[in-house]
C-alpha cells in the first residue's frame, strides 16, 4: 500500500460557485447576451495575443481547413457515441470541440497555452515553450516507468501536438535503452472530435514530408475516433496511457469512467499519466478577476475539475503508487501504476 498523497488545495475562489467572486462570475455568465459578448471578447483577445507572439493564427487556420476537410470521412467512426457533456460550448466555440474552427485553431491555441505558462518571458518562441512544457511532463513520468515502452495511447489527443511530442520523447527514450533489437514502437491517438483527428492527420502528413521525419521516422500507428470512456480497444494491451490537458474538460463522472477505461487498457504494471491545471499553482489561484471570468466562460467543467480529488479517483479506478509533481508554474502531472 502506498501512503495517500496530501490533499490538494481547495478550488481557487474564482472557480467556486459558493464563493462571492465565483458566484458573481456565474451570474454574469448566465446572462446570455453578456456571455456571448464575453465569448467574443475572449476569442478576440486570444487571437490578437497569439498573433502578437508570432503564431500565424488565422493564416494557419485556413491552410489546415483546406487540407483537413477531405479527411473528415476517414477520421470518423460511425460507431463512436458522443456523450451529452461533450457537446457543451468550449473555448468560445458554440459547438465546442465538434467544429472546424476549434480543430483548425487547436494547434495555435496549444502554442498560445504554452506561452502563457511563462508570462514573464516575452521573447520565448512558441515552439520552445511547447518543447519546455512537454519535456517537463515526460521527465515527470519517467521515474514511474521500468523498461521499454512498446504500445502507448494518447487519450484526448486533439490535433496531435502532445502526441507528436510524446513520439519524439519515446523515440529518444528507445534509443537510450540498451537493446540490440528494440521492439517496434506503437503510438496511437484517440479523440472524440473527427475534425480534430482530420487535422491531426494533416499535421502528421506535414511532418512525414519534413526533414525531421527523414532522420527519425516513427509514424503514429492509429488515430482512433472514440469516447475516452468506451474506447473499444484491446484490454491489457498498453504500457502507457497519457491524458494531456483532458481532465479539466470532463465532468467528474466522466473522469472516473475514463480512468476506469485507462485501467482496463493497461497491462499489469502499465502506467497512466495525467497532466492538467495544478490546483496548488499560485499563478492559477491568483488569476485577476477579468481573466478568470473569461476563462470560466470558456471551460464548462472547471469547477468540477478543481473539486475532484484526482489521486483518490486514480486509486478508486484500480491504480497504485500515485505520484504528483508540479511541472511548471501552472500544471501538475499525476502518474500511477496499474
Ligand atoms: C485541451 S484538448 C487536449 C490537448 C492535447 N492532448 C494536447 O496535449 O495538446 C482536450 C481534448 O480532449 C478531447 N476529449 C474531451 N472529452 C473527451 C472524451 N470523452 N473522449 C475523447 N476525447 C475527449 C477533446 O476533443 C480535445 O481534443
Amino acid at each position: 500500500m502506498t501512503p495517500a498523497l496530501p490533499a490538494s488545495s481547495p478550488p481557487p475562489n474564482w472557480v467556486e460557485s459558493g464563493h462571492p467572486l465565483g458566484w458573481l462570475i456565474n451570474r454574469l455568465l448566465a446572462v446570455e447576451p453578456l456571455r456571448q459578448l464575453l465569448f467574443w471578447q475572449a476569442r478576440r483577445l486570444i487571437i490578437r495575443t497569439a498573433e502578437g507572439r508570432g503564431i500565424a493564427w488565422r493564416q494557419r487556420r485556413e491552410q489546415l481547413r483546406l487540407a483537413a476537410e477531405p479527411l473528415l470521412a476517414a477520421s470518423t467512426n460511425p460507431a463512436a457515441t458522443t456523450p451529452a457533456y461533450y457537446r457543451a460550448r468550449f473555448h468560445a466555440y458554440e459547438q465546442g470541440n465538434l467544429c472546424w474552427a476549434a480543430a483548425c485553431e487547436a494547434e495555435q491555441a496549444t502554442d498560445s497555452m504554452a506561452l502563457r505558462v511563462w508570462p514573464q518571458e516575452s521573447d520565448l518562441a512558441p515552439e520552445l515553450a511547447q518543447q519546455r512544457l512537454r519535456g517537463a511532463i515526460f521527465a515527470a513520468i519517467e521515474p514511474s516507468l521500468s523498461g521499454p515502452l512498446q504500445r502507448v495511447l494518447d487519450i484526448g489527443c486533439s490535433v496531435g501536438v502532445g502526441t507528436f511530442a510524446l513520439r519524439d520523447w519515446l523515440v529518444q527514450r528507445q534509443r537510450q535503452q540498451p537493446l540490440d533489437q528494440p521492439a517496434p514502437l506503437q503510438l496511437e491517438g484517440l479523440d472524440l472530435s473527427p475534425e480534430m483527428l482530420a487535422v491531426a492527420r494533416v499535421r502528421e502528413a506535414e511532418w512525414l514530408a519534413s526533414t525531421a521525419a527523414a532522420t527519425s521516422p516513427a509514424p503514429i500507428h492509429a488515430w482512433h475516433h472514440a469516447a475516452a470512456e468506451a474506447t473499444g480497444l484491446e484490454a491489457g494491451s498498453y504500457d502507457l496511457v497519457t491524458l494531456q490537458f483532458v481532465c479539466h474538460e470532463l465532468p467528474q463522472a466522466a473522469t472516473r469512467a475514463v480512468l476506469a477505461e485507462a485501467a482496463r487498457l493497461l497491462r499489469p504494471g502499465g502506467v497512466v499519466a495525467l497532466v492538467d491545471q495544478d490546483p496548488d499553482s499560485e499563478l492559477i489561484r491568483r488569476l485577476p478577476a477579468p481573466i478568470a471570468t473569461l476563462l470560466k466562460s470558456t471551460e464548462p467543467y472547471l469547477e468540477e475539475y478543481f473539486r475532484l480529488d484526482l489521486p483518490a479517483a486514480l486509486v478508486a479506478a484500480g491504480f497504485h503508487g500515485v505520484r504528483r509533481e508540479a511541472v511548471d508554474p501552472r500544471h501538475r502531472v499525476l502518474v500511477a501504476s496499474r
